[in-house]
Parts: structure tokens; C-alpha cells; sequence
């Protein structure tokens, strides 16, 4: 059956917020998601009839609905882990978590003391959640990941689409005012596995959530019109 536009009955997993790498009982390396563009999008996606599971790193957000599954989490193995069991069942994925790269070689179990001159932390890389994800990923799936970029923004973005096998990416940059981290706004460009690209002016982040619903929405009717046919 051809998919119309209804999100009824559809499963989306989303990522938001940011990641917590501890390096002893009292410190952490994080970054600055608040969570306000990831929790935008799981309520686009409540408005519009779909069940969501959103796993959060630490915020202060709030959100609460009958179809909604909140998993808060502090790590990004911990994401990882609680994302894992949703990967095969969901429609759509959408990673708008800021996930630390690496996290400290080893945890301290007692408070680091400050007797050193200096002092030199040995970080390891993280698995890639988004990437995770793309590597199982089924022909009905559909994946969308975020790349929040400071320079060479469309190459960066369109690599990490390919890498880790999303069908869009939503870039974000740092040199425009009023987009990425923090703030009620955002500034995005939405890039598609088909090789389209669309700019968006700066909007709230409700109303960017909007626009990256619409635009998995149409993407996914295409599909499947396109699948229609073909069969
Ligand atoms: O939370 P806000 O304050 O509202 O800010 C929103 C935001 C700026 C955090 C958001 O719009 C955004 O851009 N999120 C992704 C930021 C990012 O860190 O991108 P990245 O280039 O590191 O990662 C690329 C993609 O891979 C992202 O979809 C990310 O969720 C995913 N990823 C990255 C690393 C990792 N270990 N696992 C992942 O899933």
C-alpha cells in the first residue's frame, strides 16, 4: 500500500540533547545541546500521530504525550544502548543528538586531585550511533542525521550522509547567527540521499522541526510512489 503522508501507526526514534563523558565522580566533558531542537522534533512528530521514543542526553526539557517513550540517558554508550533495541522496529530515525566524539580512556573512581603541573587526558572514540544504525538499516527505514558544521559545511555534511548511511542530513552552522546550539532559533539546509538541497531562512526551532517533518514526509510518499511503480 502506498504510504500517503499519515503518520498514524508510524514508530520514530529521535536523538536530542547532548552527551555526558565522565572523568571522575564529579566531572564531565559535554557540549552545549540543550536538547530544544530534539524535543521540537518528537513533538512535530506527536502533533502528527506518530509514536515516538525519544532518548535523551541530560537537559532540562520537558515533554510529555500518550504515544511518547522517553529514555533519558547521560552517555553516549548509554544512548547507544538504549537506541539499540528500538533500531529494527522504528520508520524513521532522526539523530539531532550532539553525541561526544571520544570520552576519557579511563574513569578515576575518586575525585582527580590538583597535584600535578600538568595534566594530559587520553580520550577514546565512541560508536557512532547514527552510523550504527545505518549499517542495518532496512530498504523500508528511513534515516535522518544532523551535521552542525563551522567550516566546508555542504562537503562535511554531504560525507557524513554518505558515511553513515542517512537518506537526509539537516546542516546546521555555527557561522550563521542565530542557528545551532542553545538558542529558540535555527537556520537549516536540508540535503537529500537524492541529491537535493534546500535552504530555509532562520526560524523558531518548532517551526525548523515542522520543515524537517514535511520534508521526510514528502521524501517517503515519493518512495513509495516511486515504489508503486516500479512494482
Ligand atoms: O540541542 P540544541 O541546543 O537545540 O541544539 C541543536 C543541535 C545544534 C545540537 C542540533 O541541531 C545538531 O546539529 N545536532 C547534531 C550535532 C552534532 O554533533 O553533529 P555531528 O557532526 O557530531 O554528528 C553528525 C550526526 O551523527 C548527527 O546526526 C549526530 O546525532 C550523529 N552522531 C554523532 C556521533 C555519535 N557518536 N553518534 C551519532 O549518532
Amino acid at each position: 500500500m502506498c504510504f500517503n503522508g499519515d503518520l498514524r501507526g508510524k514508530k520514530v526514534l529521535i536523538t536530542a540533547g547532548p552527551t555526558r563523558e565522565a572523568l571522575d565522580p564529579v566531572r564531565y566533558i559535554s557540549n552545549h545541546s540543550s536538547g530544544k531542537m530534539g524535543y521540537n522534533i518528537a513533538s512535530a512528530f506527536l502533533d502528527r500521530g506518530a509514536e515516538v521514543i525519544l532518548v535523551s542526553g541530560p537537559t532540562d526539557r520537558h515533554l510529555e504525550a500518550r504515544r511518547l517513550r522517553l529514555l533519558r540517558v547521560v552517555s553516549a554508550a548509554e544512548m547507544l544502548e538504549a537506541c539499540r533495541p528500538w533500531f529494527r522496529e522504528v520508520d524513521i530515525a532522526v539523530f539531532a543528538a550532539a553525541v561526544a566524539d571520544y570520552r576519557p580512556a579511563d574513569v578515576a573512581p575518586q575525585k582527580i586531585k590538583k597535584d600535578t603541573d600538568e595534566f594530559t587526558l587520553r580520550m577514546i572514540p565512541n560508536k557512532d550511533i547514527a552510523y550504527e544504525f545505518g549499517r542495518i538499516k532496512a530498504p523500508g527505514q528511513y534515516a535522518v542525521g544532523f551535521a552542525l558544521e563551522t567550516n566546508d559545511e555542504l562537503a562535511q555534511a554531504t560525507g557524513k550522509m554518505n558515511r553513515k548511511n542517512l537518506d537526509m542530513v539537516v546542516l546546521n552552522s555555527l557561522n550563521d547567527a542565530g542557528a545551532g546550539f542553545g538558542g529558540d532559533t535555527n537556520k537549516i539546509t536540508i540535503l537529500t540521499k537524492r541529491g537535493t538541497k534546500e535552504h530555509f531562512p532562520l526560524k523558531s526551532k518548532l517551526a525548523v522541526a515542522q520543515d524537517i517533518l514535511e520534508a521526510v514526509v514528502s521524501e517517503l510518499v515519493n518512495n513509495s510512489q516511486a515504489a508503486g511503480h516500479a512494482g
